[in-house]
């Protein structure tokens, strides 16, 4: 059904900040559309990220990608079926949208959600914003967007059952979430418990581990830029910080997220929620803790947490030598698996 997540897109009244952000820092190719709307590039497609002065300000548009016309039929009928208002958008808004065909409605907290086919492919190639190897896009998508809803139950019924995401994994205590996957993206949404309505971050992958230190390096030059300092996930393994935008929420800047099959994955209850290491400062951009919550952990108070690195073709040369952690960690274990 859905494979990914196809754009984002966003109210603004700081058209030229995210101009200047999401090329200089993000590494993002501008593209011209006139009036307040910035559209910007991340791969061949003609826009992946959208700042629009005509939606309200702090509003977010997610566009959802089915195959085809045949798909995005089903989707509608399916939402029908469910009782959500499906909208089918006009030729004009699909292709303010850069898509062939478009249908919008809303989920359980409210945010918009769209739902396109046919893409469009731009016909030079992309360009980027700064000099970067570029973003793992392409059939991944964008990234993924982390949101905050004031029932968990309610969204997960509507995203899980109603639009087929895949939990990837998800957290009980000491607060509720549910990371999911509508392609090999470990994942492309996760739904944080907490009051009201909000955007937490969108999260953006490089190629290059490098290009992830240079924009760590540009985002510390900037002031109160850096929101969450470098660390790596525990459930993504992505190695990434956090910055703050031009508007209400953070940018994710990772390196090297896992991909999960859905013939073998099965969703996993994490206990821990710290990093690996690093990413001081993410908890207090998730708000205040409840009173009742454990206190933090002392900073590697238990054993180390280690994962491999992912890497993809000619990023990596292999090196001389034996790892005793990852013999020890995989002795007994028939599948290799951590
Ligand atoms: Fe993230």
């Amino acid at each position: 059904m859905i494979q990914a997540l196809g754009y984002l897109g966003f109210g603004t009244t700081k058209p030229d900040d995210w101009g200047q952000f999401a090329t200089n820092r993000l590494g993002m190719q501008a593209v011209d559309r006139g009036g307040g709307m910035r559209a910007f590039r991340m791969d061949d497609r003609k826009q992946r990220l959208i700042a629009d002065t005509a939606i309200p300000d702090g509003e977010k548009v997610f566009g959802w990608e089915v195959a085809d016309a045949a798909a995005l039929d089903a989707l509608a009928a399916r939402l029908d079926a469910g009782g959500v208002a499906v909208r089918r958008e006009t030729a004009a808004m699909a292709d303010q949208r850069a898509a062939t065909a478009l249908i919008s409605f809303l989920d359980p907290a409210g945010n918009r959600l769209e739902a396109f086919h046919g893409g469009q492919i731009a016909a030079d190639p992309f360009r980027p914003g700064r000099d970067i190897a570029g973003f793992r896009a392409g059939p991944l998508g964008v990234g993924h967007a982390l949101i905050v809803v004031p029932d968990i139950e309610a969204s997960l019924t509507f995203y899980r059952d109603l639009l087929g995401f895949r939990i990837s994994d998800f957290i009980r205590h000491p607060f509720s979430a549910y990371f999911m996957h509508v392609n090999g993206r470990h994942h492309s949404l996760a739904i944080v418990e907490g009051p009201g309505r909000a955007m937490h971050h969108l999260m953006v992958e490089l190629f290059s581990f490098d290009d992830v230190g240079i924009g760590y390096d540009l985002a510390q030059s900037d002031p109160d830029r850096v929101a969450v300092k470098l660390g790596r996930h525990p459930n993504d393994l992505m190695t990434s910080f956090y910055m703050h935008s031009p508007s209400d929420f953070l940018v994710e800047y990772g390196w090297g997220g896992r991909e999960v099959d859905d013939a073998t994955w099965k969703p996993i209850e994490m206990t821990d929620v710290g990093s690996f290491w690093g990413h001081q400062g993410l908890f207090q951009t998730l708000g205040d803790a409840p009173p009742d919550a454990p206190p933090p952990p002392a900073p590697h108070s238990g054993p180390a947490q280690r994962a491999p690195l992912l890497v993809i073709d000619g990023n990596y040369e292999r090196m001389n030598g034996v790892c005793p952690w990852w013999d020890a960690a995989t002795q007994g274990s028939a599948s290799g698996a951590k």
